[in-house]
């Protein structure tokens, strides 16, 4: 039985709204052969006869959900993920933050934290900073939609083309802050107390998240339409401090959504809040 034949278009766009509703994430016809692709297995695991069948297990069975969004969402990253962000990191903001904000602790947010890199990577530029000033104290907070990716971020165990990459471009910071062992790599305890990771849907308020000094919202907003990224950026300003700095993905621009952010440079924006404007949020 082959089941992905014929599968109706009333079932593939019933499948594409279940994905939107989950994750906010927007598909149509073109991402058909993709989106059966992923859940294939799933379905037949499950012992379905079809994809109207899965259907309705999305709709009577909750714990189904986590399975779909860990199956829907797309979860590539990888350690030090385009360059020019960590240089203007290393280079200009940590210098910079840590001289205007003398006695605070800098808050980072990897707003789609995937399997843990982009959290990992930030920690190691801290690391290193904090080696020259001693006074500098950070946390990142690394959040996801899908428990699945979040638990690999947690675990920080890495291997393959992963931790090759970071061995090629980072030797010294793979043989400072990771403990090898084989083809394997663990993020060792120095990165460890300042990383912590949770489940945060993107469309959803931050409120218990805090609030943050820099937000990586980085090779997710691509997965939304024009009116969930506003969404998106909306909810994300809300946990940023005046001023604070927004990175976005290499192939991300916040040109045609109108938001507080004022622009800095490419993928780099600033959160222009002004001090009247938070306090008639929060009145
Ligand atoms: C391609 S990865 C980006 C990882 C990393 N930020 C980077 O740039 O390398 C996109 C991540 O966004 C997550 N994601 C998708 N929709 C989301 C949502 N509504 N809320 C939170 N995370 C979401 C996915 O689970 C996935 O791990």
């Amino acid at each position: 039985m082959d089941i992905d034949q014929d599968v109706e278009p009333s079932v593939q766009r019933a499948l594409f709204e279940q994905v939107r509703r989950h994750t906010g994430i927007a598909m149509n016809e073109r991402k058909w052969t993709m989106l059966k692709g992923r859940l294939r297995r799933r379905v037949m695991a499950l012992g379905l006869p079809d994809y109207r069948d899965y259907l309705q297990v999305l709709d009577t069975n909750a714990d189904e959900i986590d399975d779909f969004i860990d199956l829907v969402t797309t979860n590539e990253t990888s350690f030090f993920r385009t360059p020019r962000i960590w240089d203007y990191l290393a280079q200009s903001f940590l210098p910079q933050w840590f001289a205007t904000h003398p006695g605070s602790a800098l808050r980072v947010w990897s707003a789609a934290a995937s399997s843990g890199e982009e959290a990992w990577s930030t920690a190691m530029l801290c690391e290193e900073f904090r080696a020259r000033e001693a006074a500098f104290r950070y946390a990142i907070v690394g959040t996801d939609i899908s428990d699945g990716i979040l638990a690999n971020a947690r675990a920080g165990s890495y291997r393959g083309r992963s931790i090759e990459g970071l061995r090629q471009s980072h030797p010294a910071l793979l043989q400072k802050y990771f403990r090898s062992e084989g083809v394997q790599a663990d993020v060792g305890e120095a990165l460890r107390a300042h990383v912590a990771f949770r489940r945060h849907n993107l469309y959803a308020a931050p409120r218990e998240l805090g609030q943050f000094d820099l937000v990586l919202l980085r090779n997710v907003l691509i997965y939304f339409d024009l009116e969930g990224q506003k969404a998106v950026l909306a909810n994300v300003r809300r946990a940023m401090r005046p001023n604070a700095v927004l990175i976005v993905g290499e192939s991300e621009s916040l040109s045609r959504v109108t938001t507080g952010f004022t622009f800095e440079q490419p993928l780099i924006y600033r959160n222009g809040q002004h001090r009247e404007e938070r306090d008639h949020e929060h009145a």
